[in-house]
Parts: C-alpha cells; structure tokens; sequence
C-alpha cells in the first residue's frame, strides 16, 4: 500500500520534477574533495574551534563540510556545473558556500549582504569570494553593481521581512525589486529564489504567487524560477 502510493505520488507533476532532481543529483553526484583541497584547511578547523560552543544560530555555517553539500545540491539543480562561464549575483550570499562552488567552476560571482555576522565574512574570506555589503529594503534599488549579471540567485531568502514585526513583503514590494532586478540583468538572464516558509508553513499569499507567474516565473513550491528574467 505504502509503494503504491509512494508511486501514485511520483506521477504528480510537482513530486515527479522533485524526485527526478533528487534522482539526477545521486546519479551525478559532484565530489566535494576537489572543492575541499582549495581550502585553507588549517583556518578552516580554526574556525570551527573557535564557534563549537557559540550558541548563536549562525554558528552552524562554521562546520563547513554540510553546507557545501547543501550547495553542491542547489549548483546542480540548477545545472551550473555544465553551463559555460557566467556571471553570478548571490543575495544575502551568507558564508558564500553557493558561490565558492561555482567560483570552481570558472563562474564569476558576486555576494551581496549586510556585514552583520563575523563568521560570514570569514568564510567569504577563506573561500575567496567577493561580497558588497549591502542591506536590501523594501522600494529601496539595490546600488550600482559595475556589471550585469546572467544570473541573480537567493536561497533561503529573509530579506523580505520588516523588522522588528517580521511582516514579509507584499506584492507590491516584489514587483519594485523584482523591476530593480532587471536593472542588473542580461537580456535573458535567469533570476532564482528560494523562499523560506513562515510559521504556517506558507512560502507566499496566492497574490504573491500570481505575481511571480504573471512576471514569467515557474513556481514550484518554495522555487521561484524566472528562466528569461522577469517580464514587464
Ligand atoms: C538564512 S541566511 C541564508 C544564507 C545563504 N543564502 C544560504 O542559503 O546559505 C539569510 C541571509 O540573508 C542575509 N540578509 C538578511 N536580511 C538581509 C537584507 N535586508 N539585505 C541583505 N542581506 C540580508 C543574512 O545576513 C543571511 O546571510
């Protein structure tokens, strides 16, 4: 019974695109240890040392080895480690773990985040990833940035969120960033979220769903995918 509906669950559209990214991963698993030998592994154990005991929720990036399994996992979904050299613009890049990896795969990349947690900027250090220290705001256009990217990735996105009441974005403030986005894009280029569900459980209001789609995205749960840039 269980199989059957393990199986009757494969044939749905969303389970059915999930399990074959799953499937593609396992099939062609990229290995870490090339990743690994290209740091400093001296500085890296340093600083795992150095927040063991730290309490504060970041402090689990300072064991590096997961997250880059974690992120090895978002390249491949989205087929970076076979694409050509692109240009790549990370926000709220965190310890830079996503673009240390495609920095190994002769991508250009861009951090951008605020400067709040030291952690972060030493692992961007220990990675050797560029990062613009910069905090993202509602109705607020992201700075000049010299370049335009092929593509502008967040993962595990909480620059949505008003502070101190943790209010999260509307459309409206969507629609502004989303047209402030397009701003530092190629003709074409690509532009990836991942959302991060609230308390419910929810990852958008179903207005906040039908922007994303009438603007050209392809929504699969917390997976907002904008294959040509947003559309205006
Ligand atoms: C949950 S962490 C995710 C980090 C990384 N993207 C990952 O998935 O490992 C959220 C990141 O967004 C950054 N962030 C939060 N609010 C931001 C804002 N208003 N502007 C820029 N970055 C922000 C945080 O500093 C943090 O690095």
């Amino acid at each position: 019974m269980k199989l059957f509906r393990k199986i009757g669950k494969f044939t749905e559209p969303l389970s059915y695109r999930r399990g074959w990214r799953r499937a593609q991963r396992s099939i062609f698993r990229l290995p870490l240890r090339p990743l690994l030998a290209k740091i400093d592994q001296e500085r890296a154990r340093e600083i795992q040392r150095r927040y063991a005991n730290c309490t504060a929720g970041y402090a689990k990036y300072a064991n590096i080895e997961p997250w880059l399994r974690l992120n090895r996992e978002r390249v491949q979904d989205l087929n970076l480690h076979r694409s050509t050299p692109k240009r790549v613009l990370d926000l709220g890049c965190g310890g830079g773990f996503f673009l240390f990896i495609l920095k190994n795969f002769d991508h250009s990349v861009l951090g951008l985040d605020v400067e709040r947690v030291v952690l972060f900027t030493e692992l961007l250090e220990l990675f050797g990833v560029p990062r613009v220290v910069w905090r993202i705001s509602a109705f607020e256009p992201l700075p000049e940035l010299d370049q335009k990217f092929d593509w502008i990735t967040a993962f595990s996105v909480n620059f949505n969120l008003y502070h101190p009441e943790k209010r999260r974005w509307g459309t409206a403030e969507w629609d502004f960033f989303l047209q402030d986005l397009q701003r530092h894009l190629v003709p074409g280029g690509k532009i990836f979220f991942g959302l991060n569900p609230n308390y419910e459980g929810d990852y958008y209001t179903p207005e906040l769903r039908e922007l994303f789609i009438s603007r050209g995205a392809d929504v699969e749960r917390e997976r907002i995918f904008f294959r040509k840039g947003p559309r205006f």
